[in-house]
């Protein structure tokens, strides 16, 4: 296990699916908040007993808090810079980052203070190699007017965007909900992803496919409850983004053991390993390393699971060729070294 351990941490891959406000910690969130006097928790003590959390439900409420204590471009910068140097510690060679505008924008935060402070620390993630680009979600509790409005508003800051989806809140607000948002988005030429059957049932995932036309589905763990579906996914080499430790830690997969990944691969999806909220559940390599000891991944099911990261990503195609020539090529040496 050191071995793959290791292996794991200096293997190239690419991080598809972590939240901004997922990123921020007990210690930042009581650092910047007394800054900005915004005074959430009494003590670490406190902080840590608040982000354990056990449901969706439960998790939703204390991001949301947890988000307040963002105001300035500077903590969005720090925030974010902090996680992309921890992500390229850890053999990240590209972030895709999803922030959710609504929970700054409600509170009365800029859209422009939001952007200025991503397109700081992605400049700064830049400078140590790692390239990155920005998900607008917007949350599913909210209605579809408020996020086409937002999105219009949007337009100006279109350059510093790749794609658009929809998180939070799942049971009671299904994507068919926001299928003029994703039509608009698309006609901006925006990629489309959507969080789906995480809690919600299997049809949000279906609604995610054919209504919203995704690129990739975030979550998709409930896809097995519709074997056609699951058929139709693996025909389709869906990309599906997943993230073990959230989807253990609130509830909606018993236990590692039991996680549909490989049988995914197996059926032909085109799942990839991630984060979702790192402050929370831990790393993208303690999400690699618990599914390889709890699930018995082998090397080359972890190597797949890294290239799909590369092929599912919204990266140019020369730049997915280079990072899957230096991920083969250590594939390659792995298996002659066995
Ligand atoms: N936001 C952040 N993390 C999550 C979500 C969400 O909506 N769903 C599952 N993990
Ligand atoms: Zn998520």
């Amino acid at each position: 296990m050191t071995n793959l351990a290791d292996l794991i941490c200096s293997m190239p891959k690419a991080e598809l699916h972590v939240h901004l406000e997922g990123c921020i910690t007990p210690e930042q969130a009581i650092a910047i908040g007394k800054r900005n006097g915004v005074d959430l928790f009494e003590s670490l003590e406190a902080a840590l007993s608040a982000y354990s959390v056990s449901c969706l439900e439960e998790f939703l409420e204390i991001f949301v808090k947890v988000s307040e204590v963002l105001l300035h471009v500077e903590d969005f910068a720090e925030v974010a810079s902090a996680y992309f140097d921890s992500a390229a510690a850890q053999g990240v060679r590209h972030v895709e980052l999803m922030f959710d505008l609504q929970a700054h924008t409600r509170r009365g935060v800029p859209i422009a203070t939001v952007l200025e402070g991503l397109a700081k620390a992605r400049r700064h993630a830049t400078r140590s190699g790692l390239s990155t680009l920005l998900i607008v979600n917007f949350m599913r509790e909210r209605s579809e007017k408020e996020a086409i409005e937002l999105l219009s508003s949007l337009v100006p800051y279109r350059s510093q965007i790749v794609a658009l989806g929809i998180d939070s809140a799942e049971t009671g607000h299904p994507p068919r909900k926001f299928t003029r948002l994703f039509r608009e988005a698309r006609a901006m030429g925006l990629k489309l992803v959507a969080h789906a059957g995480f809690e919600g049932p299997p049809t949000d995932i279906e609604e995610a496919m054919d209504l919203l036309q995704v690129d990739r589905v975030d979550h998709g763990n409930r896809v097995y409850e519709r074997p056609e579906l699951a058929r139709r996914l693996g025909s389709a080499h869906a990309a599906i983004t997943v993230c073990p430790l959230a989807e253990v830690n609130l509830g909606v997969i018993a236990s590692l053991a039991e996680h549909p990944i490989r049988q995914m691969l197996l059926d032909g999806m085109r799942p990839s390993v991630h984060s979702d909220d790192p402050a929370w559940f831990g790393s993208i390599t303690e999400n690699y390393t618990s599914l390889v000891k709890e699930r018995a991944l082998t090397p080359s099911e972890v190597f797949e699971l890294a290239r799909n990261s590369f092929t599912t990503s919204f990266l140019p195609a020369s730049s997915v060729s280079s990072h899957l020539a230096e991920l083969d090529a250590m594939a390659e040496s792995n298996m002659r070294s066995q």
